[in-house]
């Protein structure tokens, strides 16, 4: 329904907007307005309604989703890039809530010159270095590059990526990122493995969400007013993938945090 609206809606959204058409009709008619002319007016009025709904979305504006941006050889080649460092420098580790202590459902690694961590006493932030090897994280694959060239008009690289693994059971709560010292620059979030329900709100906590189904290789970009807005992970679709080795799902975010040097 929605292909039909927006094609016949498309043309006759053109179509309709020429005045030269409302004389053509009432010569049609002999100068009189008819029947047909009626007709034609308001089928004009419906189709250009339904082609206006069909092109809303409920999503925030600067909301982006990119369905299977990376193909089945894409995600393996980010998986690989992923078990490699988590095989080496930068293992996944437990993060806990600042203050409280309580653990976060997901495990973590970054990629990247910096990478987020949080832990009860230091809290949310970002550091150079891996929590527990105290090792430098793992240069940025040059696909994560490659994306936000893509997908953004960030002029500067992604300075950091986190990895969230998201295990049965685990969720990400509502929340905005706001630790970066540039809130404005965009995110990039690319899901591998198991899908997920995302959601996503407003500029404020509480109010109306609107979810979606993320898959493995779909990617969402926050922009603009989207990239202020609460947004979390609020089911697992546990085992309908197999593509991640241990099982679940692995995300990985980008993000810019500096603001970009003025040269
Ligand atoms: C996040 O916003 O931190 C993660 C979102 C996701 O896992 O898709
Ligand atoms: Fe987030």
């Amino acid at each position: 329904m929605c292909t039909f609206f927006e094609g016949a809606g498309q043309f006759v959204s053109n179509f309709y907007s020429l005045p030269g058409i409302w004389v053509i009709f009432g010569a049609l008619q002999g100068g009189k307005v008819g029947l047909l002319h009626i007709f034609v007016t308001f089928s004009c009025i419906f189709m250009d309604f339904a082609y206006k709904c069909s092109m809303r979305t409920p999503f925030p504006k600067g909301f982006i989703y990119k369905p299977e941006y990376f193909d089945k050889n894409g995600q393996i080649a980010l998986l690989d890039a992923v078990a490699h460092a988590v095989r080496g420098d930068a293992p996944f580790w437990q993060p806990t809530m600042p203050r409280t202590g309580q653990p976060l459902s997901v495990v973590m690694s970054n990629f990247g010159p910096l990478g987020w961590v949080t832990d009860k006493d230091g809290g949310y932030r970002y550091e150079t270095r891996h929590p527990k090897t105290g090792k430098i994280w793992p240069l940025m694959p040059q696909a994560l590059l490659d994306i936000w060239d893509d997908l953004t008009d960030d002029p500067a690289p992604p300075e950091a990526c986190l990895i969230n693994w998201y295990r049965e059971g685990s969720r990400m709560g509502m929340h905005v990122d706001l630790d970066e010292h540039d809130v404005n620059a965009p995110i990039v979030s690319i899901s591998l493995g198991d899908p997920a329900r995302y959601r996503i709100g407003g500029t404020a906590r509480g109010g109306t969400t609107h979810s979606l189904k993320l898959s493995s290789g779909d990617v969402v970009v926050l922009t603009g007013e989207a990239r202020h807005c609460y947004h979390g992970v609020d089911k697992l679709f546990y085992g309908q993938s197999t593509l991640v080795p241990k099982g679940g799902r692995i995300n990985l975010t980008l993000r810019r945090v500096n603001h970009i040097p003025k040269t």
